[in-house]
C-alpha cells in the first residue's frame, strides 16, 4: 500500500500529506483497542522511565511480567495458568512446540491445510501451503498435514502425535470458520491418543471473534494456548500459555531449556496490561460482538455486487469472498483510493479480510460500507 505514516490513533492512519484511513486491518489483527491507545501510551510512558531491559526472561523479577501473566491467568481457560513470554506470534509457536515434544516425548505434529503460524523453521514446518515451505526445505520432519474442518479426517491422529496445532478460525487461509462438531471432535480425538492440542490463538485471541480466545465459542480448553498481536497493545509481544504441569517441562532436563533475551520486555507488557485492562473494563468482547453483527448485517445486503459472493464472520473477523482474484484486487484498491485500508489473506486471492480495530464506532462503519457500495458499484 505504501501508507508513509505519520500518525495513527483509533481506527485511523495518517499519511505524510495529511491523508486520512479508515483502517479495517489493524496492521493485521494488532491494534484491537485502536492505535496508540492512551492507556497503553501512558504506560509505555511509565515504564520506560523505570526501567527497560534489565535481564534475560525469567532470571529477576520484573513487576509488569508478572502482573501480566496474572491477569491473563485469570482470563484465560482454566487450567490455562502459567505464561512463557515471547517477542512475537512465531516464537511463541517455537515454543509450544518444543514443549510439546518434549513434554509427550513424541515427534510427530499435524497440521491444517490452508493454515499460518509463522515464517521461522518450526512454524513454517507446520504452515499448511506447500508455496511457501517448499524454498525452505528441509523441514521439520514427521509433521501431517490434514484437511481443516473435515472431522472424518481426524481419526487419522494418533500415539505418535506430540500435538496438533489448530487455528480455531483460520485467518491467512482466508477466514475459516469449522463448523460446530468439528473442534470439540478434535479436542476428545486428541484425549483419546495423549497428544497434545495447541491452539493459535495469534488472530482470534483477545475479544477479535466476539470472545476474549475463540476456543470460548466450542467450550473447549487446548493444552496449550499460543497468543501474540493484540497481546502487546500495539508492541511486540507473544506467549504461550499451559498448564503448570506441561510448562513444568521446560525448567528441567536442562534446567534453561528455553529462553530468551528480550521476551516479555518490561515496556511491552506493560503495554499489554493496560490493553488487556481496557478490554475487561470496557467489555470489549461484546462489543466486538455486536459491532461484527452491525458490519455483518450490512455486508450482507451488499453481496451479488461486483463479484462479491458471500461473506461470513465472528466478531469483527470478518471474511468477504470474489468471484475471481481480479475482482477482489479491484475492490481492495477501489476501496484505498477512496481512503478504506482493507486487506487481502495470505493464501486465499479471492477473500478480502475485514479485521477494524474493535472500539470501531457506528458512524466509522456507516463511513467503509459507503466506501464498499461504491467500489462494488
Ligand atoms: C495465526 C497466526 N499465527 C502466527 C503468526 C505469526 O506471528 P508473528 O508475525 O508475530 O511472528 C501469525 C502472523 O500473522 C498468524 O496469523
Amino acid at each position: 500500500m505504501g501508507i508513509e505514516v505519520a500518525r495513527a490513533h483509533g481506527c485511523v492512519v495518517v499519511d505524510k500529506n495529511g491523508t486520512e484511513y479508515l483502517d479495517f486491518l489493524s496492521g493485521i489483527g494488532v491494534a484491537s483497542i485502536g492505535h496508540t491507545h492512551p492507556a497503553v501510551i501512558n504506560a509505555i510512558k511509565e515504564q520506560a522511565e523505570r526501567y527497560l531491559h534489565a535481564m534475560v526472561y525469567g532470571e529477576y523479577v520484573q513487576e509488569p511480567q508478572v502482573r501480566l501473566a496474572q491477569r491473563l491467568a485469570e482470563v484465560a481457560p482454566s487450567p490455562l495458568s502459567v505464561t512463557y513470554f515471547t517477542n512475537s506470534g512465531t516464537e511463541a509457536i517455537e515454543g509450544a512446540l518444543k514443549t510439546a515434544r518434549k513434554y509427550t516425548g513424541r515427534s510427530g505434529f499435524v497440521s491444517f491445510f490452508g493454515s499460518f503460524h509463522g515464517d521461522t523453521f518450526g512454524s513454517l514446518s507446520v504452515g499448511g501451503n506447500p508455496l511457501y515451505r517448499e524454498p525452505f526445505e528441509p523441514l521439520l520432519p514427521d509433521v501431517t498435514f490434514l484437511p481443516f474442518n473435515v472431522t472424518t479426517a481426524l481419526d487419522s491422529i494418533d500415539e505418535t502425535i506430540a500435538a496438533v496445532l489448530i487455528e480455531p478460525i483460520q485467518g491467512e487461509g482466508g477466514v475459516r470458520i469449522p463448523d460446530d462438531d468439528f473442534l470439540p471432535t478434535l479436542r476428545r480425538r486428541c484425549d483419546d491418543v495423549g497428544a497434545l492440542l495447541i491452539f493459535d490463538e495469534v488472530i482470534t485471541g483477545f475479544s477479535r471473534t466476539g470472545k476474549m480466545f475463540a476456543a470460548e465459542h466450542w467450550q473447549i480448553t487446548p493444552d496449550i494456548m499460543v497468543l501474540a498481536k493484540a497481546l502487546g497493545g500495539g508492541m511486540p509481544l507473544g506467549a504461550f500459555m499451559s498448564t503448570p504441569e506441561i510448562m513444568a517441562t521446560l525448567s528441567t532436563d536442562p534446567p534453561l531449556a528455553h529462553v530468551t533475551t528480550f521476551g516479555g520486555h518490561p515496556v511491552c507488557c506493560a503495554a499489554g496490561l493496560a490493553s488487556l485492562n481496557f478490554m475487561l473494563e470496557t467489555n470489549l468482547p461484546q462489543r466486538a460482538q455486536e459491532k461484527g453483527q452491525e458490519l455483518l448485517s450490512q455486508l450482507r445486503s451488499l453481496v451479488g455486487h461486483g463479484e462479491f459472493t458471500n461473506v461470513r464472520g465472528r466478531g469483527l473477523m470478518i471474511g468477504m469472498d470474489f468471484a475471481s482474484p481480479e475482482a477482489t484486487k479491484h475492490f481492495v484498491q477501489h476501496c484505498f483510493a477512496a481512503g478504506l485500508i482493507l486487506g487481502w489473506t495470505l493464501h486465499r486471492d479471492t477473500v478480502v479480510r475485514l479485521a477494524p480495530p474493535l472500539i470501531i464506532s457506528t458512524s466509522e462503519i456507516d463511513q467503509a460500507i459507503a466506501i464498499m457500495h461504491d467500489a462494488l458499484h
